[in-house]
């Protein structure tokens, strides 16, 4: 299929690392997720054969279009890790601009590259080469919001062949400070042919069809609203606002845990590592109210927004401290009683991830 084919129109779901692991994938799937892209893999980890870098590259056959992300910097490296990648059934391949963490761009991944347009291009090129599926580009602006760099990116990945780009409209160093600028979306539909996606802050279905519109942009992507709300894919696709109550969110997660357990297994590793998953997800989920406006995903507490949790599972359930987790995680992974009421709270643990592309 081609890049228009497999993005036109659609609400795409961003690459997470820990966020699109395979269940929650499957989970998007069921609440409509046409596109989905999972969790940033090493190139030269893929090529290496390191088993943990090889899973991130799994698709279910439930999965209607998986893309593959991939970071690294050796046209070479890139070239092989696609190829395997396509063999084992992603639909298209994307290189990772964008990822600002010092570990990664020290070595030259991800954001790093937003200030060597030839090599992307040299990468893109390599990669083309190697595999018929697109091959796609994800960048931010650039590395500074001073010195935007990504027109000169694109067009130099364009050139090389790129089949189509996705922006995430910060720069390296804005992190999510500050709110995504969708006027450069609009700007790099303008300067290339491939189709744009645009990507930063989508926050429910209006906000993605009026992105889409206004930028002009083929295709929108959500990343942290679609951890908190799986469900904004179905709601994009019909046009609707769909708002569970908590015993449905509640039913969600419990549909996560057991797509866990399919995927992870349940002897105990598989039930570590899906408790590990839960509570990563539950950090996302529980930012979910049903009266929350788009400040949500940034601020402290959920409880403080809007009017208060409606019961005591709702409370529960917009809490992620480290009791609230680990009595969500001893229910619903491990089959214990609930606690009633849901435990004290105990700080957090450190859940969030830095590896923001
Ligand atoms: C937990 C988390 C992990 C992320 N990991 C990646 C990644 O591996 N690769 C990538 O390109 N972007 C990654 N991102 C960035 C997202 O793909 C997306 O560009 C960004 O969150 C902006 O979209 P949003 O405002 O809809 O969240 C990550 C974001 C989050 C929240």
């Amino acid at each position: 299929m081609t890049a228009s084919e497999l993005f036109e129109g659609r609400l795409i779901m961003a690459p997470m690392t820990r966020g699109t692991d395979l269940p929650f994938r499957r989970l998007a799937r069921e609440w409509g997720a046409e596109v989905c892209v999972g969790e940033m893999a090493y190139a030269h980890k893929v090529v290496s054969g390191q088993r943990g870098e090889l899973a991130l590259l799994r698709r279910h056959e439930d999965e209607r279009v998986f893309g593959v992300q991939l970071a690294g910097k050796r046209p070479e490296v890139l070239a092989e890790a696609a190829r395997i990648a396509a063999d084992r059934g992603a639909d298209f391949v994307d290189i990772n601009l964008g990822c600002p963490i010092d570990d990664a761009v020290r070595r030259g991944f991800g954001a790093a590259l937003l200030r060597r347009a030839s090599r992307v291009a040299e990468l893109v090129e390599a990669m083309k080469r190697a595999v018929s599926i697109p091959v796609t580009i994800k960048l931010r602006t650039g590395w500074s919001s001073e010195k935007p760099t990504f027109l000169k990116v694109a067009r130099a990945a364009c050139e090389a062949g790129v089949d189509a780009i996705t922006l995430h409209a910060r720069s390296r160093n804005q992190r999510y400070r500050r709110a995504a600028d969708w006027s450069a979306v609009a700007q790099l539909v303008e300067a290339v042919e491939v189709p744009v996606i645009g990507n930063g802050d989508v926050f429910d279905w209006r906000d993605a069809r009026a992105r889409l519109e206004r930028s002009g942009c083929a295709a929108v992507m959500v990343g942290r609203w679609a951890l908190a709300k799986p469900w904004i894919f179905r709601s994009y696709a019909e046009e609707r606002d769909i708002e569970p109550d908590a015993e449905e969110r509640l039913a969600i997660l419990r549909r996560y845990v057991e797509l866990c357990r399919e995927t992870f297994g349940d002897d105990e590793l598989g039930r570590r590592r899906t408790r590990r998953f839960l509570g990563f997800h539950q950090d996302f989920f529980y930012r979910y109210r049903r009266d929350a406006g788009v400040d949500a995903v940034n601020s402290v507490d959920p409880r403080d927004w809007g009017a208060p949790p409606e019961n005591e599972l709702e409370s529960w359930l917009c809490r992620a401290d480290a009791g609230a987790v680990d009595a969500l995680c001893d229910w619903l992974v491990d089959g214990r009683e609930p606690l009633a009421p849901p435990p004290p709270e105990r700080p957090s643990r450190a859940f969030k991830v830095k590896a923001y592309g």
